[in-house]
C-alpha cells in the first residue's frame, strides 16, 4: 500500500491529502470553515455539514492535483469515521465509500484521535514503544499509554471541557472571536499573569491522577471578568491591558496543568517517546513547556508543526497506511460513530510505583 488518499471532515475542516508510505506528504489540502462559523462564536453542526458537502469534491481534486496523482494511482482510501459531528462525518464517509467502490480500491475507517497520534509521522523519526500519546484539541484532552503501535490504554481524559474548548469559551466570555486559542495565545505574550490572579483550586482527583478539569478555571475567569467589570460584548480597540493580563494568567494555568500532568505520567510510566497532537499543541507556551519537559526528563517529545497539529487529512492517511499495512480493511457496512472509542482498557501498563487508575 504505497499511496493513500486521506479524507477528514469530522468538524469544521474539509481536508484531503495524499501520503506515500505513511510518511511522505505529497499534498495536504485543508478548507477551513472558521470564517463561516465565526459569527456564531462556535461551530454550527448543520452549517458545517453543508459546507463539507459543497467543498469535498474540489478539496479531493486539489489534493490529487497537487500530488500529481490520478484516482487510479491511489492504492487505498482512509477516512475519519468518528468521533465528531455526525453530519460532517457522514459527508466524508459517503464520499470516500463512493470513490472506493467506484474504483475498486480498499477503504479503511480511521478514528480521528488515532489520526492525531499519527500526525508525528512526517517530521520525526519513527516512534519507539512503549510511548505516551497526549492529544490536546478542541474536542479532546486524552492521555494514552501505548505498549505498541495501534494499542491505546487511556490513562486520563478531561472530566468536562477539552483544553481547546476552554480556550474558546474563555475567549468568548472576554468578547473575543472564535477560535479563541490562537487569539489568547497571541494576547498572553503581551500580558502579565501576576497582574490578573485567578482564584481557583485545581480539583482533587486522587483516583485519577491523569484526568483533567478546566471548568473551575473557566469559572475563575468569569468571576474575574465580573469583578473587574470587563466588557464582554465586543471590547473597544485598543483593548485595555487587563485583557492581555487575564489571557496570560489563563494560559499559564492551562499550560502548567497540561505539562505537570504529562510530567507526572512520564515519571510514573517508562516510555521511549511522547507523541503530542491536537490544535492546542500549536500553543507557543505549551510548546516551550514541552521542550523543557523533554530536556528535563530526557525523553523525546514529538510535537508536529502547526499544520499537522490542527485537523488535517495527512494524519488520517498516515493512520490508514498503518492499518492497511496490518491487513485491515473496512467493508461497505462501515458507518460513522460520533462517540467512537479508541482505547483498549483491558491491560494495565507497568508502573514504577503503585498507581490507581480508572479502567
Ligand atoms: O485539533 P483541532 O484543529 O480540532 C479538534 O479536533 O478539536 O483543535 C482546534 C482547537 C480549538 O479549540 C482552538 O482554539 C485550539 O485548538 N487552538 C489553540 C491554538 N491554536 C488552536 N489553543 C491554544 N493555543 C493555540 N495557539
Ligand atoms: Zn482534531
Amino acid at each position: 500500500m504505497r499511496f493513500v488518499l486521506g479524507i477528514e471532515s469530522s468538524c469544521d475542516e474539509t481536508a484531503a491529502a495524499v501520503v506515500e508510505d505513511g510518511r511522505i506528504v505529497h499534498s495536504n489540502v485543508i478548507a477551513s470553515q472558521i470564517e463561516t462559523h465565526k459569527i456564531y462564536g462556535g461551530v454550527v453542526p448543520e452549517i458545517a455539514s453543508r459546507e463539507h458537502l459543497s467543498k469535498i469534491t474540489a478539496v479531493v481534486a486539489q489534493a490529487l492535483e497537487q500530488a500529481g496523482k490520478s484516482f487510479a494511482e491511489i492504492d487505498g482510501i482512509a477516512v475519519t469515521c468518528g468521533p465528531g459531528l455526525v453530519g460532517s462525518l457522514l459527508v466524508g464517509l459517503a464520499y470516500a465509500k463512493s470513490v472506493a467502490f467506484a474504483l475498486g480500491k480498499p477503504l479503511i475507517g480511521i478514528h480521528h484521535i488515532e489520526g492525531h497520534i499519527f500526525s508525528v509521522a512526517f517530521e520525526h523519526p519513527p516512534v519507539s514503544y512503549p510511548a505516551l500519546a497526549f492529544i490536546i484539541s478542541g474536542g479532546h484532552t486524552n492521555l494514552f499509554w501505548m505498549p505498541e503501535a495501534g494499542h491505546y490504554v487511556r490513562l486520563g481524559h478531561t472530566r468536562d471541557d477539552a483544553a481547546g474548548e476552554a480556550y474558546d469559551k474563555v475567549a468568548k466570555l472576554l468578547g473575543l472571536a472564535y477560535p479563541g486559542g490562537p487569539i489568547l495565545d497571541r494576547m498572553a505574550k503581551a500580558g502579565d499573569a501576576a497582574a490578573a490572579p485567578l482564584v481557583f483550586r485545581p480539583p482533587l482527583m486522587p483516583d485519577a491522577p491523569y484526568d483533567f478539569s478546566f471548568s473551575g478555571l473557566k469559572t475563575a475567569v468569569l468571576r474575574f471578568v465580573r469583578e473587574q467589570h470587563l466588557e464582554t460584548k465586543v471590547p473597544a480597540e485598543p483593548l485595555p491591558q487587563v485583557y492581555f493580563d487575564v489571557a496570560a494568567s489563563f494560559q499559564q494555568a492551562v499550560v502548567q496543568t497540561l505539562v505537570k500532568t504529562l510530567g507526572r505520567a512520564l515519571r510514573d510510566y517508562p516510555v521511549q517517546t511522547v507523541v503530542i497532537g491536537g490544535g492546542v499543541a500549536c500553543n507557543s507556551a505549551l510548546r516551550k513547556g514541552l521542550e523543557e519537559l523533554a530536556a528535563h526528563s530526557q525523553t523525546p517529545i514529538y510535537v508536529p508543526s502547526p499544520v499537522y497539529t490542527t485537523d488535517n487529512a495527512a494524519m488520517i492517511a498516515a493512520a490508514g497506511h498503518f492499518r492497511f499495512s496490518r491487513g485491515e480493511r473496512s467493508d461497505w457496512t462501515l458507518g460513522v460513530n460520533p462517540a467512537l472509542k479508541l482505547h483498549h482498557s483491558d491491560i494495565r501498563p507497568p508502573t514504577q510505583r503503585k498507581i490507581r487508575y480508572r479502567s
